[in-house]
């Protein structure tokens, strides 16, 4: 009899239907650090831009086509992928990840999509919620996509730090499986670095979500090796990679050795605020339902009005025509 081992590097879909709602009736808090001793944000942490040698891929290397694209006239919004990038300096990085490491202890375990993450970071990280509130770090992010970017109105998914390490007493090993995330433009920065880890891969899937969605049980079992799966070119501390979250199939493999940390951050154009993917049955499980209602009354007065929204929160205004 011939007796296959199970593939440890395979990576679920995420489920849909009611087991949403199921997970959004009993999702666990994020734990809050009663004291963070953090350093301060410093403004010199922002790397120089532009950077030489940054690969881009746009939507119709993907399939997708125009009448598919977001951006309106006089607005093109077409990148799919770019990177790896650096947005902030090596000590930045190493400072970043020092924060992070440290706020491990507060992440909670929920397997709807990413095991083992903690979410809403600018709440607890004085240090996150001014990086991402500094203009030169949001320039910078707008130039790459090409559109003006500032911190997402949906807050507890808007900064996300996502733990992967091994799997302990034969639990399940912590991934990110198959999924679109709810966010156009998410900024994906490792920080370990790859030396320091065996697995915790970054996939996606180089097509169209519905070719993916037919093909879904062919291309989870294959992963890597599928010829259409693609592994993100992340290297060192502080490496980034653009992604339009809501458009391309991703995933994260289970680590084997070591661990990784990696910090995603998702902006919000205010000019194409109509355009934002996010669904009530995606953050939902993610964040319980209570949270969720509050979530969306912001983001819609955020869509409706986004320069008040900037200036309730202290954002920016980036003037029109910074992305060039
Ligand atoms: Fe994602």
């Amino acid at each position: 009899m011939i007796t296959t081992a199970p593939d440890t590097n395979r990576v679920a879909a995420i489920t849909t239907g009611l087991d949403r709602l199921r997970r959004s009736l009993h999702t666990a808090e994020d734990g809050v650090p009663h004291h963070l001793d953090e350093p301060s944000w410093e403004p010199g942490f922002v790397a120089d831009f532009p950077q030489t040698g940054v690969g881009s891929t746009r939507m119709a290397a993907f399939d997708y086509t125009t009448a598919e694209l977001h951006g309106r006239e006089g607005l093109p919004d077409d990148l799919a992928m770019a990177g790896p990038v650096e947005l902030l300096t090596a000590q930045g990085a190493q400072v970043l990840r020092t924060i992070c490491r440290d706020l491990k202890a507060c992440a909670v375990h929920n397997d709807y999509v990413v095991s083992h993450r903690l979410r809403n970071v600018e709440a607890v990280s004085p240090f996150v919620r001014a990086m991402v509130r500094d203009p030169a770090f949001l320039r910078n992010a707008s130039r790459l996509v090409g559109v003006p970017l500032i911190p997402h109105p949906l807050r507890n998914a808007g900064v996300q730090i996502n733990y992967y390490e091994p799997p302990v007493d034969g639990a399940d090993p912590a991934v990110a499986k198959w999924h679109l995330d709810g966010m156009n433009y998410v900024f994906t920065m490792t920080l370990s670095d790859h030396t320091e880890h065996t697995g915790g891969d970054y996939l996606y899937y180089r097509g169209h979500p519905r070719d993916f969605d037919i093909h879904r049980e062919e291309i989870t079992a294959a992963g890597a090796s599928h010829p259409d799966v693609h592994t993100a070119s992340f290297q060192h501390v502080g490496d980034t990679v653009f992604t339009r979250g809501s458009r391309v199939y991703h995933a994260v493999t289970p680590v084997s050795r070591g661990d990784r940390i990696t910090l995603a951050v998702s902006l919000f154009c205010p000019l194409l605020g109509d355009q934002d993917e996010n669904r009530f049955w995606h953050s939902a499980p993610d964040d319980g339902l209570l949270r969720t209602l509050g979530n969306w009354r912001e983001l819609r007065r955020a869509v409706r009005r986004p320069a008040a929204y900037c200036r309730r929160e202290g954002i920016p205004i980036l003037p029109l025509g910074h992305t060039a």
